[in-house]
């Protein structure tokens, strides 16, 4: 079916009202003298139209079946520390940066404006099909600019200065108590797990971040939840988000000008977890206004101050949570239990720390910041530039994506000693240790991404995290048997089954 004329000529200006966007952040730098052209930057070389994509092409290609994470480290030794990938299909310039003082020098100056494109069916969602409820509010995911800038500044004292901790911890960790009741009733039920223990680590993370973003519990701990449950829609919904988000926008897709399936599917998707997360707004709301009575500020949660900005942003804000923090969390506790089940002397260590009454649960933290470095949720981080860059004597033009490819530069020997190595320990011990993380320079590692415009869930994903792997450790003895986890990359890293976990009750 072909889009009608509106509907094309509606998104012709809803992509220009989004260059536009990105253009009024642009200050006309001249391009200094004496600097190499962007097109002299080494890369792949490019074809009309398809630009460098015949290199993917299995036979005839050089990348065959590498899956990102080989590609940037074979664009590294072939091409060096500045490397081009011309636009395909209409896409913006890429250039990886491998440095960590050019990173350092570009996402600096992109501070006053940082732009991050992506999610272009969902921007395209909230400004052209939302346009009448939504109108002069946009959200963090899609927005730049001054309408990012606006928002985010409106959301940031809900969710950065509340005391998370003493708000949140009593229930989040009553929720990590019902998954493990959960595992501990399933977990010899070892054919079913192998397959399904991503299904119930979603389960965990999509009940956690439902409560702060929608302010109640959603009963997804269970067997069964029947069809019509909003708590399956809603995972549902967060698995066809991400996978239908990567075959239309990553991949060749015309759904900017025909309606394709994907469009289709993808448009429900956006309008099913908008309803939910409307009714459960609402709800919310109507729960306030009954309790009758004012409580103190320290004490409100997150959805009540969002709610006493408007409506519509705590809607849109308890959407966005929905979209950030179930996978990314899942696959984080996930990459953390599972260094610990092939590292036992380290769980051993951890389980110790739990156990004892320190105040500082301090294991504890390095052992999450060291499963992050090895696998970031998002492998690099991007920014599109706004204005004249020139690094290592190259000129960068405004509009283009400039990638730091974090996760890669984590891994590399000259950071961390015995990178590939799950050692904790190098965020404890001091500066006279060649392990001392300190010694990576500070733009390597950033799974949580760069400057204001980082992760605004960091905070409440961490309290998540660390009241989960409190209960597992101190319940479970947790082994892997058979060949290491696979780790496939689309945009953002997922595990591939089997999930070869072992649980046995700790002593
Ligand atoms: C371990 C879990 C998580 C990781 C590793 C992670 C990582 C990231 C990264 C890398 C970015 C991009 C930052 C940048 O461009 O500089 C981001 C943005 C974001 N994250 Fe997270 N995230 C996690 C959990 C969460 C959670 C639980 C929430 C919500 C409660 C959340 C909400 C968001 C939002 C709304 C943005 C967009 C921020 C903006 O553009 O202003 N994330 N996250």
């Amino acid at each position: 079916m072909i889009r009608n004329k509106t509907l094309s000529k509606t998104y012709k200006l809803f992509t220009l009202r989004t260059q536009e966007s990105i253009r009024n952040g642009y200050r006309d730098y001249a391009t200094p003298q004496g600097a190499k052209p962007f097109e002299s930057i080494p890369g792949l070389s490019s074809l009309p139209i398809i630009g460098p994509l015949h290199h993917f092409i299995p036979v005839i290609g050089s990348f065959g079946k590498e899956d990102l994470f080989d590609v940037v480290g074979v664009l590294h030794k072939r091409f060096g520390p500045i490397v081009k990938m011309e636009g395909v299909l209409a896409r913006a310039n890429m250039v990886f940066l491998f440095e960590p003082e050019h990173i350092d020098q570009v996402y600096r100056a992109q501070e006053v404006n940082p732009l991050r494109p992506g999610f272009e069916t969902l921007e395209y969602f909230r400004e052209v099909i939302k346009k009448g409820s939504l109108d002069g509010i946009y959200g963090l995911m899609t927005a730049q600019g001054e309408k990012w800038r606006d928002f985010r500044t409106k959301v940031n004292p809900a969710l950065l200065k509340i005391k998370l901790v003493k708000v949140y911890a009593p229930a989040l960790d009553e929720i990590a108590h019902d998954i493990v009741e959960r595992i501990k009733k399933i977990k010899d039920e070892t054919t079913y797990l192998e397959t399904n223990f991503v299904n119930e680590i979603n389960k965990w993370s999509l009940e956690s971040v439902a409560f702060v973003a929608l302010g109640s519990r959603m009963g997804c701990i269970t067997d069964e939840l029947t069809e019509d449950h909003p708590a399956r829609k809603l995972m549902q919904c967060g698995k066809d988000i991400i996978e239908t988000a990567f075959s239309i926008e990553f991949l060749p897709n015309p759904w900017k000008y025909i309606s394709t399936p994907g469009y289709r599917k993808i448009m429900r998707t956006y309008e099913t977890q908008w309803e939910i997360s409307r009714q459960y707004i609402d709800a919310a709301r109507k729960r306030i206004e009954q309790r009758g009575h004012d409580i103190p500020e320290e004490d409100k949660s997150i959805v009540e101050k969002l709610l006493a900005i408007d409506e519509r942003v705590a809607i849109l804000m308890g959407n966005e949570m929905l979209m950030a923090g179930i996978d990314t969390v899942a696959f984080t506790a996930t990459n953390m239990l599972y260094q610990l089940a092939v590292n036992p002397e380290k769980q051993q260590k951890l389980r110790e720390e739990i156990r004892s009454d320190v105040p500082h649960k301090r294991y504890m933290r390095a052992c999450l910041k060291e499963a992050l470095r090895l696998w970031h949720v998002v492998p690099s981080n991007l920014r599109r530039t706004d204005r004249d860059h020139v690094v290592g004597g190259y000129h960068i033009p405004p509009g283009v994506d400039v990638v730091a490819p974090n996760e890669y530069l984590s891994k590399l020997e000259k950071y961390y000693p015995r990178g590939k190595e799950y050692i904790p320990e190098r965020w404890l011990v001091d500066k006279t240790d060649p392990l001392y993380y300190g010694n990576a320079p500070p733009m390597i590692t950033l799974p949580f991404g760069f400057g204001i415009r980082s992760c605004i869930g960091r905070r409440i994903a961490e309290i998540e995290i660390e009241l989960f792997m409190k209960r597992m450790i101190d319940t479970f003895e947790i082994s892997w048997e058979g060949p290491p986890i696979k780790v496939v990359n689309k945009l953002t890293n997922a595990f591939v089954p089997p999930y070869n976990f072992r649980f046995k009750m700790a002593k």
